[in-house]
């Protein structure tokens, strides 16, 4: 291995695993562990289980589980070294100079970013300078604060074919700035021109505050409005959000997330001090996006723009951000207006009580199709119920589904029984059949178990991840004939030979001796569990293991005692006493 052995346990003991899931999976605390939906497979109820100590995660309903660094692994689709180096700098543990190589997309990307970097620094430089005067003008006067434009990192792109080029020539080539988007190729043979000229721009950072892309707004009425970079090794549109590195903070604490449609109704918002505002970057709201929201907080508060596209977006939203299990409000804002130009209009304060009144999804969606349609006749009715259907049907609970229909029912004086009935058929388009067999069938399969799990080795084996007292001698009684056969065989195999070797037995030492998958699922899921407050020590624990066949063979024998009799009925019994001796002496 390229990094010294003593360098992965420091990290893995700074590593706080519950720390670094939650950014990925909203957690519970639920007694001693945390419980939350799982990342690896579609679930609705949670089954996900973190723990601290051992540090562990596991889904009792995929199956998936591990350590800290299996779990960026995972989620993050990193190698180990990069697993390991990214926690290490999050917790701070110093990392040996040289020991990683970065692969050569992880150049690649490193490059880019670091290019970025400078043309975002480039165009921030511009805006102050006089080639900026057009753009400087147009966003103080639009009335933005300086400090605002400075906490956004509001650029200018000089009105030339060139600037940005020439600026960045000898570090890095037209072809970097093509690959970033910020160069075109000229359509007659040679060379590169800027993509963003005359333009004001803003940067667009990932959800850790790198530059990934740009979206630059024209100042003299060309089209398009907003000319945005196109997707790169770096930036995938589906998966960013304006503003997300900067509102992080305020989504946690403010427990929402507030959806725009511009870079500028965040930035007004963000002047306003409302800074829990995201908005998608120039394109339809996708799934990843909801999931990327999912990590931050539990209810989306969409508000788009007053406008008749404005509000076709916003449902399209509502359906994404509802099918990732998120709970949805939606915005009212008075016609024609944006958030940008109501908070500009009315303040921070008169928007949080918008907020604060926020519809949930479906009461909004029933509001728009009562206008929508008139109710008192048939076919109204029917497109009345068809509005709200898309939605209805993407809400988890089937409960909380059934309510809303209920209300539908009432507010569009439908028939109960028919409504229903076309609600159970959109679901079934959907593929969830109502039931919870879909929900089912749609989960990884269940984890393979060949035979049962003995109390006894389940908690032997907690004990030995816990590092409790008393394992080493456990382990020195534990006989490979014990072993035999048992659920946890590989696993206690493991923990044997370490012991053999001298090495200590821990979650990570066990993971790493056993090579099958479904013991390391075991592992995780003894670990996630925990030891029971109060119990067998360890060796109490193996001589349980070894009581078990006995007391197996002592039954047998009673069994064939009744009947037995002559030379086989004294054998039977000198069994008998051997046996009873024998789980007596354990
Ligand atoms: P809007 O047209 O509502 O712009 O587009 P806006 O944010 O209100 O802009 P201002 O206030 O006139 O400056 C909303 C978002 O849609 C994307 C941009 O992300 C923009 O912020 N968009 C719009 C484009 O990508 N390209 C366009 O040509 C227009
Ligand atoms: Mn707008």
């Amino acid at each position: 291995m390229a990094f010294p052995e003593g360098f992965v346990e420091e990290v893995r003991r700074a590593a706080d695993i519950v720390r670094v899931i939650s950014d990925h999976v909203p957690l519970k605390k639920m007694g001693s562990s945390w419980k939350g939906l799982c990342p690896f497979h579609e679930e609705k109820t949670p089954s996900f289980n973190v723990r601290q100590e051992p540090a562990v995660f596991h889904c009792f309903g995929c199956g998936e589980g591990g350590d800290v660094f299996k779990f960026l692994m995972l989620r993050e689709k990193m190698s180990f070294p990069e697993a390991l180096e990214t926690l290490a700098r999050q917790f701070g543990v110093p990392v040996p100079e040289g020991r990683f190589e970065p692969g050569p997309d992880r150049r690649e990307r490193e490059a880019l970013l670091a290019l970025l970097e400078e043309a975002a620094t480039h165009f921030t430089r511009t805006l102050q300078t006089a080639p900026g005067q057009v753009a400087r003008e147009y966003l103080l006067g639009r009335g933005f604060a300086s400090e605002t434009l400075e906490r956004i990192r509001a650029g200018a792109a000089r009105d030339s074919w060139d600037d940005l080029l020439g600026a960045l020539r000898g570090r890095y080539s037209a072809t970097a700035l093509e690959k970033a988007g910020l160069a075109l190729p000229r359509k007659s043979g040679e060379g590169h021109y800027d993509r963003f000229r005359n333009r004001a721009v803003f940067p667009i950072l990932n959800e850790g505050g790198k530059v990934v892309a740009f979206g630059a707004r024209s100042l003299d009425g060309s089209e398009p409005k907003y000319l945005n970079s196109p997707e790169s090794p770096v930036y995938h549109k589906g998966r960013v959000l304006y503003g997300l590195s900067w509102a992080k903070d305020a989504i946690r604490r403010e427990k929402r997330v507030v959806l725009m449609e511009g870079y500028l109704d965040v930035a007004r918002a963000l002047e306003c001090g409302v800074e829990e505002a995201v908005a998608t970057c120039g394109t339809a709201l996708t799934p990843s996006h909801g999931r990327l929201l999912r990590r931050f907080a539990e209810t989306i508060c969409v508000n788009f723009d007053q406008d008749e596209a404005g509000q076709r977006a916003a449902r399209k939203s509502l359906e994404v951000l509802l099918g990732e299990g998120l709970r949805v409000r939606v915005v009212e804002l008075p016609e024609g207006h944006d958030p940008d130009s109501f908070l500009k209009a009315e303040g921070g304060e008169a928007y949080r009580r918008r907020l604060a009144e926020a519809p949930e999804a479906l009461e909004w969606l029933m509001r728009q199709a009562e206008q929508a349609h008139d109710v008192g006749t048939p076919e109204g009715k029917a497109r009345f119920l068809a509005a709200l259907l898309p939605a209805l049907v993407r809400v988890e609970s089937p409960v909380e589904r059934s309510a809303w229909l209920t209300r539908a029912v009432e507010r569009g004086g439908l028939d109960e029984a028919a409504a229903r009935e076309e609600l159970r058929r959109a679901l079934g388009g959907r593929g969830t059949g109502g039931a919870g067999v879909a929900e089912a069938a749609r989960r990884a399969p269940a984890p393979r178990k060949a035979r049962a799990l003995m109390p006894a080795e389940r908690w032997l084996l907690a004990l030995l991840v816990t590092g409790a007292d008393g394992t080493d001698e456990a382990l020195a009684e534990l006989r490979e004939s014990d072993i035999d056969g048992l659920r946890a065989e590989p696993l206690l195999r493991a923990a044997k030979a370490l012991w053999r070797r001298e090495k200590p037995v821990t979650m990570a030492s066990l993971a790493g001796e056993v090579d099958d998958d479904d013991a390391r699922r075991l592992l995780s899921e003894i670990a996630v569990e925990g030891v029971p407050r109060e119990g067998l020590s360890a060796t109490e624990c193996v001589k349980e293991i070894q009581r078990q066949p006995l007391k197996a063979r002592m039954a047998e024998v009673q069994k064939r005692l009744q009947g037995a009799k002559g030379e086989s009925l004294e054998a039977l019994l000198n069994e008998k006493t051997r046996l009873v001796r024998e789980i007596a002496g354990l």
